[in-house]
């Protein structure tokens, strides 16, 4: 087992109605909030509704920062920085999924630094204090209401990227499984295909701790169980709670821990088509991972066996990577390049800026021979 240090400031409201608490808990952070929700989820099914009158019941006052989009972009982030700054917020607060708290998180980092969003990515700028953040979560997949980490994409440098600091954590985080009963249902199975890849990008970094391996295993496996259940009943509350709770688990330290670090070289491809074609994040890793899974099969062999072995029960790559596969196919997640939407023709861009990012992996090194092979098993190609 590798030294780790296991520390998580986040406090987690989880259940039926947690949001009645959140006026009372954000006055305790100041009168003026920047109210950050996207492009119209929130309002259509409720949300904002219950989450401002909590707000204005409180005696805050609220300006606002819609339209975050999917995938989202610096350019969003620092429009609400300057919202921010020219109204001297105390606090933020996110209503969405990852793509709004993470914006959320940036921007709460880049106001009191009266920075931009990139230089704080970037760490042009120092971060040394952000505004409080508190997360209400509506779509289960990142992670992100129980982690310090947000990825935004800039359209001007072409990359899409990760940043966290020890300031980024949300103070509080509002986890009611009913907000998410309106996900639809391919964003449901791509929240899923993402929560398994969080487990995966840790356990196949360096590093085996049995506790922490069988954890790992043991998130998979209900997020098998419960992915079928919860797409046959979306508004079924034990269903969405699990599933809920598990993609929160499987990001907030829980899968790292007695881990040196993760591999995430599926991540840095995901991020690419992301970033070329606007691919939602979770359907850009399950066309990822299987094709990652063929190509590094020899030099990962024993820990995709023993990851095989606790969620199957058979130790055998071949087996877990089919099995995986065909889990996928079962919940209409995509699992080839075609299924995107993303025709052979566009191989050589995506491969030109895969290397023009260095898309490669902690463990499992990739530049452009590795690129090109795991593109062409993306297509469809045998290995
Ligand atoms: O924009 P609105 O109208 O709100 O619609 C959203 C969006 O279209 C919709 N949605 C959200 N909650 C809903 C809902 N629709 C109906 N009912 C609800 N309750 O779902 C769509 C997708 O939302 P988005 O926030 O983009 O999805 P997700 O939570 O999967 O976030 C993806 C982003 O997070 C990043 C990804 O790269 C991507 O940019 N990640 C963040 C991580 C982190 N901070 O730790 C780690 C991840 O690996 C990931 O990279
Ligand atoms: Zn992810």
């Amino acid at each position: 087992m590798e030294n780790f240090i296991a520390y998580n400031p986040t406090k987690v409201h989880f259940g039926k109605g947690v949001t009645n608490e959140l006026g009372k808990i954000a006055k305790t952070f100041g009168t003026k909030v920047l109210f950050v929700y996207g492009k119209g989820s929130a309002v259509k099914n409720g949300y904002y509704d219950k989450i401002l009158k909590q707000l204005t019941d409180a005696d805050l006052h609220v300006v606002e920062f819609s339209g975050v989009k999917p995938n989202p972009v610096t350019d969003d982030a620092d429009a609400a920085i300057k919202i921010g700054i020219d109204n001297e917020v105390d606090m933020v607060v996110a209503l969405g999924g990852g793509s709004v708290i993470d914006t959320a998180k940036v921007v709460a980092a880049a106001i009191p630094a009266k920075a931009t969003s990139w230089n704080v990515m970037t760490h042009k700028v120092q971060i040394t204090k952000s505004l409080p953040l508190i997360a209400v979560l509506t779509l289960a997949a990142t992670g992100t209401e129980m982690n310090a980490f947000a990825v935004l994409q800039n359209h001007q440098t072409n990359e899409k990227i990760g940043w966290g600091t020890a300031f980024s954590y949300p103070k509080h985080s509002f986890l009611d499984p009913e907000f998410t009963y309106s996900v639809p249902k391919h964003y449901t199975s791509f929240g899923i295909s993402d929560l398994i890849a969080h487990v995966f990008e840790n356990f196949f970094g360096i590093g085996e701790a049995s506790l922490t391996d069988k954890i790992s295993a043991a998130i998979i496996s209900d997020a098998m169980h419960y992915a079928p259940l919860v797409l046959a009943v979306p508004n079924n509350y034990d269903y969405r709670a699990n599933i809920m709770w598990l993609s929160t688990v499987a990001l907030n330290g829980t899968t790292a821990h007695g881990r040196k670090y993760g591999d995430w070289g599926v991540h840095a491809i995901g991020h690419t088509l992301s970033m070329m074609f606007d691919t939602p994040h979770g359907a850009s890793l399950s066309v990822a991972y299987p094709a990652w899974l063929r190509l590094h099969k020899a030099t990962i062999a024993p820990r995709i066996e023993r990851l095989s072995e606790l969620v199957f029960g058979k130790a055998d790559a071949d087996y877990f990577i089919l099995e995986l596969e065909k889990f996928f196919i079962s919940i209409e997640s995509p699992v080839r390049m075609s299924e995107l939407g993303i025709g052979k023709e566009k191989r050589v861009e995506i491969l030109t800026l895969m290397n023009q990012n260095k898309v490669s992996g902690s463990v499992c090194k990739m530049g452009n021979t590795e690129h090109e092979k795991v593109l062409g098993l993306m297509y469809g190609d045998t290995v």
